[in-house]
């Protein structure tokens, strides 16, 4: 037997490997803007995990970044032009850049909300029922709506059905990841009374440098939402200094106050994946429910796993949009199933990277994945019936040639490769 290199022991890797050896030592364990953020402003760090009605004064007494108010009522901010709600896409475009989010009026009907309302409440009450109610420190989240009506469905493909704003949020989300974006999960939010409000937070919390975001939120407001019922908190603006430190390489300072995000019933706000947030404290006896959306640009990991947890007849059903926004198109780089997807842009409905069918193989039992072959491999072994085998065949009835890959050499496009 080979005597295995000394380089190659344990002992001798860890002795090579102090931290003043190792490659990108700065850049990997660097914690900013975060770290020096929370130095600078430690109130919004510790939020003890408990549920308690001694949360928060709504009258804006106590200081604290979660005892706030609406920007219209708050001492530092009344004077200050914050985003509105409007369906003025030249305005939001503005309210986006500048202050890390934007409000658009009514992209909900009235009788849209009202079904998603209805559906909401009759699904958490149904999840309690059911032992399995997904409790939060703010009060009850539902996860994966996709599975829990058709109404989420239509407001994941933000179909004019359910979200008569849905072209004007789709373009805006479009301007700001770039096209080819999906989405990362959508959740129902819903804070009860006694909940413990959330520290402030990046949802992009990497790549913090970025001079766009790789991120952003569509929140939508099925209640009406302020100071009261825990409107979301949030510092606005701060997507650009925290972005703006990071890049510079220099400390967050002392940070504008928080205030709580005020939008009526039906209105989307889309807020950028830099921007400090997080949930507010419901003072009232009334659930308040938002909608979280979250869109990301095409090569990020998904909050849900939609490749296992979406139901077969909601993906039999599901139009190539749904599809594509649950990543079930395959890229070169991202989703590849056996090596099908390999050239593939992820395109909608494009045959050359649809990997549904390798899900509902398997939900029929009847995945056969391709396994160990070699020159001696039986007849049996070689024409068994290999889904990848049927899934690239399909591509190809399909009447579509894949682009060229990377290597130059044209993947499932007929010929073998
Ligand atoms: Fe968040």
């Amino acid at each position: 037997m080979n005597k295995i290199p000394i380089e190659f022991g344990t002992e001798h890797i860890a002795l090579a490997s102090v931290p003043e050896a190792q490659m990108y030592r700065d850049e990997v364990n660097c914690q900013e803007p975060m770290r020096s953020m929370l130095e600078a402003n430690p109130e919004i760090y510790f939020v003890p995990p408990q549920r308690g009605h001694d949360w928060g004064n709504w009258e804006y007494k106590s200081g604290s970044y979660y005892d706030t108010t609406i920007g219209a009522k708050h001492p530092d901010w009344r004077d200050i032009p914050l985003p509105q709600e409007t369906k003025d896409i030249k305005q939001l475009r503005y309210d986006m850049v500048t202050w890390g989010y934007c409000k658009i009026e009514d992209a909900l009907s009235v009788d849209q909300v009202e079904i998603i309302r209805e559906r909401v409440l009759s699904q958490a009450e149904g999840e309690r029922l059911a032992g399995i109610a997904q409790k939060t420190p703010s009060g009850q989240n539902i996860n994966c709506c996709v599975n829990k009506g058709r109404c989420f469905e239509l407001l994941i493909e933000q179909h004019p059905d359910i979200v008569q704003g849905g072209p004007l949020v789709e373009q805006l989300v479009t301007e700001a990841l770039g096209s080819g974006w999906i989405c990362t999960s959508l959740i129902a939010a819903i804070s009860l009374k006694g909940g413990v409000p959330q520290a402030l937070h990046q949802d992009q919390g990497f790549y913090p440098e970025s001079t766009s975001p790789m991120s952003v939120n569509v929140l939508t407001a099925i209640s009406s939402i302020d100071e009261k019922n825990g409107g979301t908190l949030l510092i606005p603006g701060s997507h650009r200094i925290m972005s703006d430190a990071a890049r510079e390489r220099k400390p967050v300072g002392k940070l504008p106050p928080a205030i709580n995000l005020n939008a009526k019933a039906g209105t989307m706000v889309i807020t950028d994946g830099r921007l400090l947030h997080g949930t507010g404290i419901n003072h009232t006896d009334t659930p308040r429910i938002v909608m979280l959306n979250g869109m990301q640009k095409p090569w990020m990991r998904q909050q849900e796993n939609w490749m296992l947890s979406v139901r077969s007849e909601v993906l039999a059903r599901a139009s190539n949009k749904l599809l594509h926004r649950m990543g079930y198109q395959a890229t070169t780089g991202t989703q590849t199933n056996e090596g099908h997807g390999f050239g593939a842009r992820g395109l909608l409905g494009e045959a050359a990277g649809a990997i549904l069918d390798f899900r509902l193989a398997a939900d029929r039992g009847d995945y056969h994945r391709v396994g160990e072959l070699c020159p001696t491999s039986v007849d049996e072994e070689l024409n068994a019936p290999f889904t990848l085998r049927e899934v690239v065949s399909k591509a190809r009835k399909g009447g579509r040639s894949a682009p060229v890959g990377i290597t130059g050499i044209r993947i499932n496009s007929g010929e073998e490769g």
